[in-house]
C-alpha cells in the first residue's frame, strides 16, 4: 500500500466527533454526474439563487476603494454594531445596546463561539432533530451531552413542550431552538415560544436562539425568545446577512447577546479571526439601512415557488408535504413510498437527476423525509417535478 507521507497523521480525538454538512457532500455527487454528461438540477444546497442587491455590492467597492482594508475591533466595526443593535432591536420591539453585538464571519461561527464560550464536557444540550446538523457536530466536538429534542410533523414540525420540559434536566446548559426552521420550513408561533420560556422557567438555562431565516417569512410574524420579559439576558440570538440578504459567500453574521458574553465571544474572535472584513461589514451597513425592496421581492419569489412545489410534490405517489411558512426549503413526508430516506435520495439524483438532501442528513428524526431547497427557478422546479414524478410511476407502480 502507498503512503501519502512519511510520517502517521496522529489527529486529536475530538476530530472524530466533528460532523459535518451532508450538502455539501452530495454538491460534490451531483457535480461528479453532471462531469459525466448527466443534466442535474440543484436543489441540495441552502443558499439563496439571488445576487446580492446592487447597493450592496457598491458599498464594499467603494469601501474597497476608501481604504477599507484593515483589521478592525475583533467584535465588529462600531458602525456596523450600532446599525445591527437598532434593526434586530427594532424588529423584535426589544432594546438592543451595541456592545451586546458581535459580528463574525457567518451565522455559523456564533453557534461555534458561544458554545466554546458556554458549555463544558458535563453539560447537556438540547437541539431541535431534525435540525441543522452543525448543532449537533459542535456540541459533539466539544465533549458535552446532545440531547435531541423531536420537531413533530403533526405539530407543523415544532417541538412538544412537555417534551421539552421532560429533557431538562440539572445538566442542562443550554437549549437551541431555530426558527424559521432548517430543514422543515417550520415557524415557532408566539404561543410555543412563550410556553418555552416558561417550562424552562427560572433554571440557569441561556438559549440559543437561530434566527438566519427570520426575514424569509410566508405567513404569520416571527416572534423571539429574546423579546419574553426577562429573556433578554438569557438569549443568545444569532442572525446575519447571508439569507436575508443572498450574501452568502461574503460571510458575515452576528450574534446579540448580554455584554459580559459579547467580551468573550470577541475574545474567542481576536483568537481566530482577528475580526469580520472591515469592507464588507461597511457594506452591512448599507444592507441594514438602504432599500430593503430586495429582501420582500426574495420572499415573494421564494413563496411563489414554495406554492408550486409543494402543490406538486403532493401529487407525487407516496409523498405528502406540508406547507412551510418561512426560509426555503421544503420537507416532504415520504413514509408511503416504502423507501428510506437516504436510499430514496440517493436514487432521485442517479436515477432521476435531481439533487436532495435525505432527512436523515439533519438527525436520526429526519428519517422519512426528503429536503428540497427552492432556491432555484420555477421552471427548473417544475421540471424537477416532472422528472420524480415519471420515476416514482416507473418505480413504484411496478
Ligand atoms: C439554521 C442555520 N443556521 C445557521 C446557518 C449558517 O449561516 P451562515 O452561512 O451565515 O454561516 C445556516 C446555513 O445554512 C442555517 O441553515
Amino acid at each position: 500500500m502507498s503512503k501519502a507521507t512519511q510520517t502517521e497523521l496522529r489527529l486529536a480525538k475530538r476530530m472524530a466527533r466533528l460532523g459535518t454538512e451532508t450538502a455539501f457532500e452530495v454538491l460534490v455527487r451531483a457535480r461528479a454526474l453532471e462531469a459525466k454528461g448527466k443534466d442535474i438540477i440543484h436543489l441540495e444546497i441552502g443558499e439563496p439563487d439571488f445576487d446580492t442587491p446592487a447597493n450592496v455590492i457598491e458599498a464594499a467597492t467603494d469601501a474597497l476603494h476608501k481604504g477599507w482594508t484593515h483589521y478592525g475591533p475583533s467584535a465588529g466595526l462600531p458602525i456596523l454594531r450600532e446599525a445591527i443593535a437598532e434593526d434586530a432591536g427594532r424588529r423584535r420591539g426589544i432594546k438592543i445596546d451595541p456592545t451586546e453585538i458581535v459580528v463574525v464571519p457567518g451565522g455559523k461561527p456564533i453557534i461555534f463561539f458561544t458554545m466554546l464560550a458556554l458549555v463544558e464536557e458535563e453539560d447537556e444540550v438540547i437541539f431541535p432533530n431534525p435540525g441543522f446538523p452543525i448543532y449537533e457536530s459542535m456540541i459533539q466536538f466539544l465533549g458535552a451531552h446532545a440531547v435531541p429534542i423531536r420537531l413533530r410533523e403533526e405539530k407543523d414540525f415544532n417541538l412538544d413542550v412537555d417534551e421539552l420540559a421532560a429533557l431538562i434536566t440539572d445538566r442542562t446548559k443550554l437549549i437551541i431552538l431555530n426558527s424559521p426552521h432548517n430543514p422543515t420550513g417550520g415557524v415557532m408561533p408566539e404561543s410555543d415560544v412563550r410556553a418555552i420560556a416558561r417550562a424552562i422557567g427560572d433554571r440557569d438555562i441561556m438559549v440559543l436562539s437561530d434566527e438566519i431565516y427570520s426575514r424569509l417569512l410566508f405567513e404569520g410574524t416571527h416572534f423571539s425568545i429574546m423579546s419574553v420579559e426577562g429573556w433578554k439576558e438569557r438569549t443568545i440570538m444569532l442572525d446575519g446577512f447571508s439569507k436575508t440578504y443572498a450574501m452568502t459567500g461574503w460571510r458575515m453574521g452576528y450574534g446579540a447577546m448580554r455584554a459580559d458574553l459579547a467580551m468573550h465571544v470577541a475574545r474567542l474572535m481576536t483568537n481566530s479571526n482577528s475580526c469580520t472584513a472591515s469592507f464588507t461589514q461597511v457594506a452591512g451597513v448599507e444592507a441594514l439601512r438602504g432599500d430593503q425592496s430586495s429582501v420582500q421581492k426574495m420572499c415573494a419569489e421564494f413563496k411563489r415557488r414554495r406554492d408550486v412545489f409543494v402543490a406538486g410534490l403532493n401529487k407525487i405517489p407516496g409523498f405528502s408535504c406540508r406547507l412551510p411558512h418561512g426560509a426555503f426549503y421544503v420537507f416532504p413526508n415520504i413514509t408511503r413510498t416504502g423507501w428510506k430516506s437516504k436510499k430514496l435520495a440517493d436514487a432521485i439524483l442517479e436515477e432521476a437527476g435531481v439533487a436532495c438532501l435525505s432527512g436523515t442528513a439533519f438527525g436520526d428524526f429526519g428519517e422519512g423525509y426528503l429536503r428540497f431547497s427552492v432556491a432555484n427557478s420555477i421552471e427548473n422546479l417544475e421540471k424537477a417535478l416532472e422528472r420524480i414524478n415519471s420515476w416514482a410511476d416507473r418505480t413504484m407502480r411496478k
